[in-house]
């Protein structure tokens, strides 16, 4: 079952065309990935599709039902059923580890306290995070442990898709690997729909089931055997080199 449609997207800021006729599925249960060099508008695109940037031209359609022509009420139904954890997003520096990973329940459950802590302490658990780090601020932390929280933040929401911007950037080789095999953990254990963009080529070959490579239009879409298989010249850099990419 398609959870996510994309159709004929275009997106252009002035003379910069970001986005040519990009159209592909996310499959319900999948790890898709979204690849591409740097400013190829992998960030973009997923804001778009969590509703955060607009859509300028083409289609999302998410469960079939086209984004663009929702009720107020059915945005933040749907809105509910994303998590998502962007780029340089933060954690609060005011709020403790424990606090952090409650806050989006405290803001947008009627959960009781006591209990929201309690789901809090099981997500801290489930990212592989000790008991005795839930009173530090997130200065006290090292950026591993930052990527975690923020995980544990977006899961803790239960969302039915989970978007992952570069949830290795900026962490060391050991911290890096860390991460992508608690996201293989995530993949076996809960069964999120989740949608990455990466350039870690560890996580591209151990934990996406899919991805796509975008360069202004999709230049591939299939799973890594396929990839490594492709006759096309930057599928193939793409793979050797997307440190740089
Ligand atoms: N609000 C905006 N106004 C103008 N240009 C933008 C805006 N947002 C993104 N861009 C441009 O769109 C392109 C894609 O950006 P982005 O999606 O962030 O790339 P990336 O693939 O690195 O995540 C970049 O050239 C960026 O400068
Ligand atoms: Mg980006």
């Amino acid at each position: 079952m398609e959870i996510i449609k994309v159709e004929n997207l275009y997106t252009a800021f002035g003379d910069n065309i970001v986005h040519e006729n990009l159209s592909f599925n996310v499959k319900e249960g999948e790890i898709f990935g979204v690849l591409g060099g740097s400013g190829s508008g992998k960030t973009v695109l997923v804001k778009q599709i969590v509703m955060l940037n607009e859509i300028q031209r083409g289609t999302i359609k998410f469960f079939d039902k086209d984004i663009s022509n929702l009720s107020l009420k059915e945005i933040e139904n749907i809105k509910l059923k994303f998590s998502y954890l962007f780029q340089f997003g933060a954690l609060y520096s005011f709020l403790n580890v424990i606090e952090n990973i409650g806050v989006m329940l405290k803001e947008y459950t009627n959960l009781p306290k006591d209990l929201i802590e309690k789901i809090s302490y099981t997500y801290l658990d489930i990212v592989g995070l000790p008991k005795r780090v839930a009173k530090l601020y997130p200065s006290e932390l090292s950026g591993g442990m930052k990527k975690r929280v923020a995980l544990a933040r977006s899961l803790a929401m239960q969302p039915k898709i989970l978007f992952l911007d570069e949830p290795t950037s900026g962490l060391d080789p050991g911290s890096t690997k860390q991460i992508n095999e608690l996201l293989l953990y995530l993949k076996n254990s809960l069964n999120i729909t989740t949608v990455i963009i990466t350039h870690d080529l560890e996580t591209i070959k151990t934990v996406l089931d899919r991805f796509i490579i975008i360069k202004r239009e999709i230049i591939f879409d299939g799973d890594i055997n396929a990839a490594m298989d492709s006759s096309n010249k930057f599928v193939q850099e793409f793979l050797t080199n997307t440190k740089d990419a």
